[in-house]
């Protein structure tokens, strides 16, 4: 029904992820093939281009008018997809969740206040905490049987008077950890004992595989309601980040109050008609597209998984609970971190540097498998290649 196979030609259309490559990664050639940034080479559900089209054909683009649409169509997807209910009353729409995180700093903390972040993690978290001038307070995760685990002692000798804010990203980017119950009523305890604002990332939550479930972090820990905000968005889940839109929600109406304030005080209070017509779209119509979409995506993911460590002795690809990011350690190879960035780049391939998500991820490369198979099997082919000296010794 949907056709995951189809290649589309994204080089010269303002793809960040193809037209931004050459430009960061020195590769130059015209063949090289992205695998870095989180977005999808996939065709956006079917619902989503023709809410679009009759936007488009109708032609008159005026300022956005928000009659409630939007916030209820978030709700009613969290409910479904996650039995999670929510009162759209406590929806405020941001212009994308790292916008929101900014957002949110502003409105609940001060210059030189420290967050927490678990890293290796998202590197977003760490760019928007300095560019707000408050301070990163590390939280290395741990391994342990092949996921990530918290490990809060050792971040409560870290904490100080300053600690006000924790950034947590559920399920975990890079990594794919889907955070358990009790690790999360761990957490929210951990925050509600020590007097922080717990912010949830959940803008990975519908692309889990079978075998694992997201729980919201307000599901799991419902009594530290009145100290957390959490984030969704449908630009993740249906391939749509350039619409830049997603939701920051709490029930806590004064906190809310105090976001929204500062919403207004950016002037980002009215929102952006197209991405509010494609992710309310998305939200409305794209189910079975995303149903369809897990299913390519866990094969892409086996099929990455198995090859990568084929091909280079020593690699490791951590077993992903969900996103599209497999998450590689090249430690064992015997080849420094440099060494094996340059054999990927020659292979035309840019992956994500480990390094970007800061401590615990220097030997480690995130790879973007969310591409249409027949580009997924050139980009093995050519990783095989990179590598072969390794295996056959020549
Ligand atoms: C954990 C996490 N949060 C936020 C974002 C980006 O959100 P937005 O584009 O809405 O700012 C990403 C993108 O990869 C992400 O992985």
């Amino acid at each position: 029904m949907f056709d995951f196979n189809r290649v589309i030609e994204r080089r010269g259309t303002h793809a960040s992820k193809w037209d931004n490559m050459a430009r960061l990664s020195g590769i130059t050639s015209p063949d090289a093939i992205p695998m870095w940034v989180a977005d999808m080479d996939f065709a956006a559900p079917p619902g989503v281009t023709e809410a679009l089209t009759a936007e488009v054909q109708r032609a008159t683009h005026g300022y956005y008018g928000d009659t409630g649409s939007w916030a209820a169509a978030c709700a009613d997807w969290v409910s479904r997809r996650h039995g999670l209910r929510i009162d759209p009353a406590w929806v405020s729409p941001t212009p994308g969740i790292v916008s929101g995180l900014g957002l949110i700093l502003q409105a609940t903390s001060a210059p030189g206040d420290e967050v927490v972040v678990f890293p290796p993690v998202y590197h977003a978290f760490r760019r928007i905490i300095v560019a707000n001038e408050r301070r990163i307070l590390d939280a290395q995760l741990i391994e342990s049987g092949g996921r990530y685990v918290m490990d809060l002692d050792g971040l409560r000798a870290k904490l100080t008077p300053r600690t006000k804010v924790v950034f947590l990203c559920s399920p975990h980017n890079p990594g794919g950890t889907v955070w358990k119950t009790d690790e999360l009523r761990a957490l929210a305890a951990f925050c509600a004992e020590h007097n922080l604002l717990l912010v949830s990332d959940e803008i990975h939550c519908d692309l889990v595989f079978a075998g694992a479930k997201h729980i919201p972090t307000l599901t799991a820990a419902p009594e530290i309601a009145d100290r957390m905000i959490f984030c969704v968005s449908a630009t993740k889940t249906f391939n749509l980040a350039g619409a830049h839109v997603g939701a920051c929600i709490t029930p806590n109406a004064d906190l809310k109050k105090r976001l929204d304030a500062r919403i207004a005080a950016s002037g980002v209070g009215s929102y952006n008609l197209f991405g509010m017509i494609a992710t309310e779209a998305a939200w409305r119509t794209g189910e079975a597209w995303l149903d369809a979409l897990l299913l390519y995506l866990a094969e892409n993911h086996d099929l990455f998984d198995a090859r990568i460590e084929a091909a280079v002795p020593g690699a490791r690809s951590m077993r992903l609970a969900a996103t599209y990011l497999a998450w590689v350690d090249f430690s064992k190879t015997g080849l420094t971190p440099e060494q094996v960035d340059r054999r990927v780049k020659d292979a035309r391939i840019y992956a994500s540097p480990g390094a970007q998500f800061g401590p615990g991820g220097e030997t480690w490369l995130r790879f973007n498998f969310a591409t249409p198979r027949p580009l997924l099997e050139e980009a093995l082919v050519r990783l095989d290649g990179a590598f072969k000296d390794l295996r056959t010794g020549r």
